[in-house]
């Protein structure tokens, strides 16, 4: 199905390296597969208080020094006072050659931060130009279209993506942007946007009980796209989303599998992702500095085949 590589190693060392999680070709970039997500780096509009922009800039230097290759931002991540993309910036430049920055363009947030409808094709040039000039680079790595506002579950229709990622695929060919992915996207629009131009990732909510989007997984698998999932960690983390609750399905074999590794539970949910299959890429969000070193170090957690048995059946396969 696919070249690309899964590192083997059974031990856990005392620094956390992201390349314990092998590789992924995206594109014309080649990425560990934990990487980090920049939107908690600004912290959450629930947040009564900022994120410390230090300690923020001092988790994205750690995260590189962990060997995390893969970033993923975007102009829409920020908050009154902090935006992921200027924290990065300040953080990583210059920029080493081997850091891959996703960005996505698709929802408009005025300046006070309230989402406005998605912008019109003609408008993503804007958008990416926003995220060029935030970041301060000349072309965007990867580029997702961040299609809806809707999350997996809650009734996503699959309205045509093919004029928003024909713009995208025009400003690939104008240099701006070397590859292209798609997100929170149905099966047949994944489908659709693969007619219009090359995709190289997916980014779809999905986890260990948030299993809507396996026949997205399983196509993208099928053309060695990579899988990217968000809310992995988050979905059992309390305060973690605007609902502030947390999904405590399946807790109890979680933490049996955390404990028989000496591991949290965070940690197990991640490495059940990335054991979803070789296209799988992580991007836990955090701004904790020891959640960081926790997430690299589940990119070295090797599952037994019992423990996925038990795991899938938490919350088994949509469909
Ligand atoms: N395409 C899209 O529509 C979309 C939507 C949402 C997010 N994203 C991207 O995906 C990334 C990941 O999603 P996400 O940040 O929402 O969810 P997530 O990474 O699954 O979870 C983040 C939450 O979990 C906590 N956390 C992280 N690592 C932890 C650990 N080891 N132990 C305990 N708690 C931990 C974080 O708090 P702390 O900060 O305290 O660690 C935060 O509350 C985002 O950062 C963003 O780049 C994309």
């Amino acid at each position: 199905m696919t070249t690309n590589t899964t590192t083997n190693t059974n031990t856990m060392t005392t620094t956390p390296d992201a390349a314990a999680a092998g590789t992924w070709q995206l594109g014309d970039r080649t990425v560990h597969r934990l990487g980090l997500g920049a939107m908690r780096l600004v912290g959450m509009p629930w947040d009564t208080t900022p994120r410390d922009r230090d300690a923020s800039v001092a988790v994205l230097r750690r995260a590189v020094e962990l060997g995390v290759n893969h970033i993923d931002t975007a102009a829409f991540y920020f908050t009154p006072v902090r935006s992921a993309n200027e924290l990065i910036s300040t953080a990583l430049q210059p920029y080493g050659d081997d850091l891959t920055i996703t960005t996505k363009v698709g929802p408009a947030r005025s300046r006070n931060g309230d989402f406005e409808e998605m912008a019109r094709p003609e408008q993503l040039r804007g958008q990416v130009e926003e995220n060029l000039r935030q970041l301060g680079r000349d072309h965007l790595d990867i580029v997702n279209l961040r299609w809806g506002t809707r999350m997996a579950g809650e009734g996503r229709e699959p309205e045509s993506v093919a004029e928003h990622f024909g713009a995208l695929a025009e400003l690939r060919d104008a240099g701006l942007v070397r590859n292209l992915g798609i997100s929170n996207v149905l099966p047949e629009q994944l489908t659709e946007a693969m007619t219009v131009a090359p995709v190289v990732c997916v980014q779809n909510q999905y986890g260990l009980t948030s299993r809507e989007d396996d026949a997205v997984l399983a196509l993208c698998g099928e053309h060695s796209i990579a899988f990217v999932p968000f809310f992995a960690v988050g979905a059992a983390v309390p305060g973690a989303s605007p609902r502030g609750g947390a999904d405590e399905t399946g807790q109890a074999e979680v933490a049996g599998v955390a404990a028989a590794h000496g591991v949290t539970p965070a940690q197990v949910r991640l490495a059940w992702t990335l054991h979803r299959g070789p296209h799988v890429l992580a991007i836990p969000g955090t701004g904790s500095p020891v959640h960081l070193e926790e997430n690299v170090a589940a990119g070295a957690l090797r599952l037994t085949d019992e423990e996925l048995a038990l795991l899938d059946g938490i919350a088994p396969a949509a469909g």
